[in-house]
């Protein structure tokens, strides 16, 4: 796709500001997601900087994500973190939702770890398990590209680094198969039943774009999802976005272990 090009020379006004600003670059940037920012707080040096002290920078009004950049050290590596982003289901573009995937490239990342809260559609994974996101259904009915899909835009190799991680820190990995819908309401059981036939393993709202966008920068992209909650209709019980975050908070500790753990195999 060739994005507009006043959506370019905003992605270039937001990346000059920024390094201006605060002279962040580093080559992995991260997207956090719902109750996973504590991985931030234990990189080395940190600089942060609000969303929106970044011209065009989209800024989230979901309880759980706030909005900073952060310029950390992990190790050797120079790392720019999302803490929060946007979902296509409060009201921005697919364009506005893109928009920091693009500016992280700018600023140099040409790897990408983007990670989410999700439900468990696969009855055989529980909530607290993590899941290597292997293969993705975009099922939002929308597409930022122009032209075809990415045949396969997680990058095994770096699916396989988590596994690894995970065995030596006896941390349990999935691999599967993430549907990205637009929400905002959770599914119906019989949305999920529908999903499951389908081959999913986790569902979830977010992710799908950014990782079409990336793979299309031509960066390396690693998925991971946490599994907060089982998917409607397993249980006997309506879901809730408390679950999601106190699920989330529960696991933040291994899953930051196991992050940094990666990338310090990068
Ligand atoms: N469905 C959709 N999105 C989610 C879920 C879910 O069950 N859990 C966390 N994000």
């Amino acid at each position: 796709m060739n994005a507009p090009q006043s959506h370019h020379r905003s992605v270039e006004t937001a990346v000059k500001a920024i390094q201006n600003q605060a002279g962040f670059k580093g080559s992995v940037g991260l997207v956090l997601g719902s109750g996973l920012g504590q991985f931030a707080e234990e990189l080395m040096e940190t600089t942060t900087l609000p969303y929106q002290e970044i011209p065009g920078f989209p800024q989230s009004t979901v309880e759980g994500h706030s909005g900073e950049l952060v310029y950390g050290r992990a190790g050797a590596l120079d790392v720019l973190v999302m803490r929060g982003r946007v979902h296509f289901y409060e009201g921005y573009s697919l364009e506005e939702v893109v928009f920091p995937i693009r500016v992280l490239y700018g600023l140099g990342a040409r790897t990408l770890i983007i990670t989410n809260a999700a439900g468990s559609v696969n009855t055989e994974f529980s909530p607290g398990d993590l899941m290597v996101i292997d293969r993705q259904l975009n099922l939002t009915g929308r597409s930022i590209m122009a032209g075809d899909e990415p045949l396969r835009p997680y990058l095994r190799r770096l699916g396989d680094l988590v596994e690894r991680a995970g065995r030596e820190m006896q941390i349990p990995i999935r691999r599967g198969c993430y549907a990205g819908l637009t929400g905002p309401s959770y599914e119906t059981p019989a949305e999920i039943r529908f999903l499951r036939h389908l081959g999913a393993d986790a569902v979830g709202m977010s992710t799908i774009h950014e990782t079409i966008q990336a793979y299309q920068l031509g960066m390396e992209v690693l998925g991971i999802s946490c599994l907060t909650n089982y998917a409607a209709g397993i249980l006997n019980q309506p879901l809730s976005h408390e679950e999601v975050i106190a699920t989330g908070k529960r696991i933040e500790k291994a899953f930051t272990g196991l992050l940094h753990r990666v990338l310090s195999q990068f």
